[in-house]
């Protein structure tokens, strides 16, 4: 009898070890955006847009990494959700063998438009960084021994996370002082000329392969600490917490995002392409903030000025006491809390208000 316990421990333990050891359920993840999922492309280039210096990290693993954030980005929390064993790695220092898993290519700062991000420095804009994923292909190709059915075969099967907007109205549109796009397009313009160039980017991605795209809508910026501070109160007519005319160009581009992506589901058949609605989940964690455990969101953990929003987290400057009670890190970035919980419904949400058609964990599957 007790040989036959034994026998089944062992058999639960192989289980368990089988388990662990499991592939994730894609082999491959690429990501494109800004510093909301930037893990440290920024790290060697002259900007402003930098995050690799303490108290950024602070919560991470291996401490400051780039990560805009105390700890995990989305994309980060995504990619173990996903069953990755490791977190995807930056294009700037990816090893060439390493390349088959996926790679980040997002760059604090950049935007759609090649000039957005130019006040903060360098940075890699969306279309340096398809030039990037064209190179990373040719890596793997020739991984692959110039193998085409392989290659396109292991492509269509990987998950691309495109966060691409944030920075074309934080700074390029509102920042009337150092760019005229403002005054040379309306907000319905401007979103229609984004979404131009998005799609050809898009496009783009297609030619090299991507079948499993997901297109992340943009949150509510005129909400951030960093617009609350800029929102003095004369200039603060419409009675609201936030900042409405940004709110409203947002959204704007948001309605044309999903357009988009349903055109590309009608146009290529052999793709999936889906909308993660994160403005709506952002409204969601400020509604239900207490119930999140967030009792500050209006405020970034670490920050100076009014609501800490005013420059954004200097290095080695002291910030909150408890990191997860504040949705805000700094002045532009979510906690590493926030950012769990934006993954989460990214990843599996049955609402079709957090996704369109489908939830990344059903990508994962189509
Ligand atoms: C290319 O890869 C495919 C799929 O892995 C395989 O079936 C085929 O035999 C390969 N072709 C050559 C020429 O090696
Ligand atoms: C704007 O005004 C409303 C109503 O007076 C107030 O509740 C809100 O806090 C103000 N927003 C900011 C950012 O000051
Ligand atoms: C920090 O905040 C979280 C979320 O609000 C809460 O659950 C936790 O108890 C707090 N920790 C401390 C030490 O106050
Ligand atoms: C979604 O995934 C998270 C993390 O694995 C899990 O805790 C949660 O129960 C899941 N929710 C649903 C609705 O499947």
């Amino acid at each position: 009898m007790e040989e036959l316990r034994k026998v089944f421990l062992l058999i639960l333990f192989l289980l368990s070890a089988a388990e662990t050891r499991s592939e994730p359920q894609v082999p491959c993840f690429f990501i494109f955006g800004d510093s909301l999922v930037d893990n440290g492309n920024n790290n060697g280039l002259l900007t402003l847009a930098r995050a690799n210096y303490m108290p950024y990290g602070v919560d991470f693993s291996d401490g400051p990494s780039g990560r805009f954030n105390n700890g995990r980005t989305t994309v980060d929390v995504l990619a173990q959700l996903l069953g990755f064993r490791n977190f995807i790695p930056p294009y700037s220092t990816v090893q060439r063998n390493e390349v088959l898993r996926g790679v980040n290519f997002a760059s604090g700062a950049a935007g759609i438009r090649d000039e957005t991000g130019n006040n903060l420095g360098e940075h890699y804009s969306f279309t340096e960084q398809v030039e990037h994923f064209r190179q990373v292909v040719q890596v793997i190709r020739r991984l692959f021994q110039r193998n085409d059915t392989k290659l396109f075969d292991h492509l269509s099967k990987c998950i691309f996370f495109i966060g691409m907007g944030s920075n074309d109205y934080l700074n390029n549109y509102f920042m009337p002082n150092y760019y005229t796009t403002s005054s040379d397009y309306s907000p319905t313009t401007y979103s229609a000329v984004l979404l131009e160039d998005y799609s050809r980017l898009l496009n783009q991605l297609y030619e090299l392969g991507a079948r499993k795209v997901a297109a992340i809508g943009l949150g509510e910026i005129g909400c951030i600490p960093y617009e609350l501070a800029r929102l003095s109160s004369s200039n603060n007519k419409t009675g609201s917490r936030c900042n409405e005319k940004i709110n409203k160009a947002i959204n704007i581009f948001n309605i044309g995002l999903l357009k988009m992506v349903k055109r590309f589901n009608r146009d290529m058949e052999d793709a999936m392409f889906i909308y993660v609605n994160t403005y709506e989940s952002s409204k969601d964690l400020v509604k239900n903030a207490m119930a999140y455990g967030f009792s500050v969101v209006e405020k970034g953990c670490c920050g100076v000025g009014r609501n800490n929003g005013q420059i954004t987290c200097l290095p080695l400057q002291t910030p909150c006491a408890n990191h997860s009670s504040h949705l805000f890190w700094d002045a532009f970035h979510p906690t590493e809390a926030a950012n769990q919980i934006y993954a989460t419904k990214a990843y599996n949400s049955t609402s079709s208000l957090d996704v369109y058609p489908m939830n990344i964990k059903q990508l994962a599957l189509a």
